[in-house]
């Protein structure tokens, strides 16, 4: 009896340790563009054997402390087709809690980790750098969502004051797989 249950436990432990050894983020492609006004960016994409990690270089030309606003989308791809998950917006610069929508605050605290390149308020011109960041395995976005095809957009604008217009900083997408 006691042997039967010790053989379901490694069964078990096996199986749930075989899922995170293979469970990988890989990306196959990234888009981005960015408005020269504000900035020029550089992001480079290497395929580690723990997955994907990215490189961004960039290089802010304008002091921006009021109007940010960051747009963030995750898309599934469901039938040949991409299909918003999770879509949030943020105001950074505002000080209010907008909303209870988790995902700007978890992504900035990854994003921290590797380098400067993070949703801030303000930014001064300059240098910004992320070097090898990635998404850890174990992370509760990456938990949150089963293998598949997925792409992850941010887009920052910025309306300056009085504007009613907002102009694109930059968009990034990355279409990524998790296996
Ligand atoms: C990384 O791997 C993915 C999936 O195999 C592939 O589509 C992509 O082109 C690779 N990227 C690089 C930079 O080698
Ligand atoms: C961001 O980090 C890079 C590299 O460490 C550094 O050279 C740069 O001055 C930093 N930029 C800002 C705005 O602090
Ligand atoms: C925006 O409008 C206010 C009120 O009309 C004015 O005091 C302020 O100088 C304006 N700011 C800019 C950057 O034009």
């Amino acid at each position: 009896m006691l042997k039967c249950t010790q053989t379901w436990t490694l069964v078990i432990a096996t199986l749930a340790l075989s899922c995170l050894i293979s469970a990988k983020i890989l990306i196959s492609k990234v888009d981005y563009e960015s408005n020269p006004n504000y900035l020029t960016m550089n992001v480079q994409v290497h395929n580690e054997t723990e997955g994907s990690t990215v490189d961004v270089d960039g290089m802010l030309y304008v002091d921006v402390y009021q109007g940010i606003h960051i747009n963030i989308d995750i898309d599934s791809k469901m039938d040949g087709e991409y299909m918003t998950m999770i879509g949030t917006s943020k105001e950074l610069c505002s000080k209010e809690e907008s909303g209870i929508d988790p995902v700007v605050p978890l992504l900035n605290e990854e994003l921290e980790k590797f380098g400067n390149l993070s949703f801030g308020c303000p930014y001064y011109k300059g240098l910004y750098r992320m070097r090898r960041f990635r998404m850890s395995n174990d992370h509760m976005l990456v938990k949150m969502v089963p293998p598949g095809e997925y792409v992850l957009k941010m887009d920052l604008k910025h309306q300056q004051e009085n504007d009613t217009k907002m102009a694109h900083v930059y968009k990034l997408s990355f279409f990524f797989e998790i296996s």
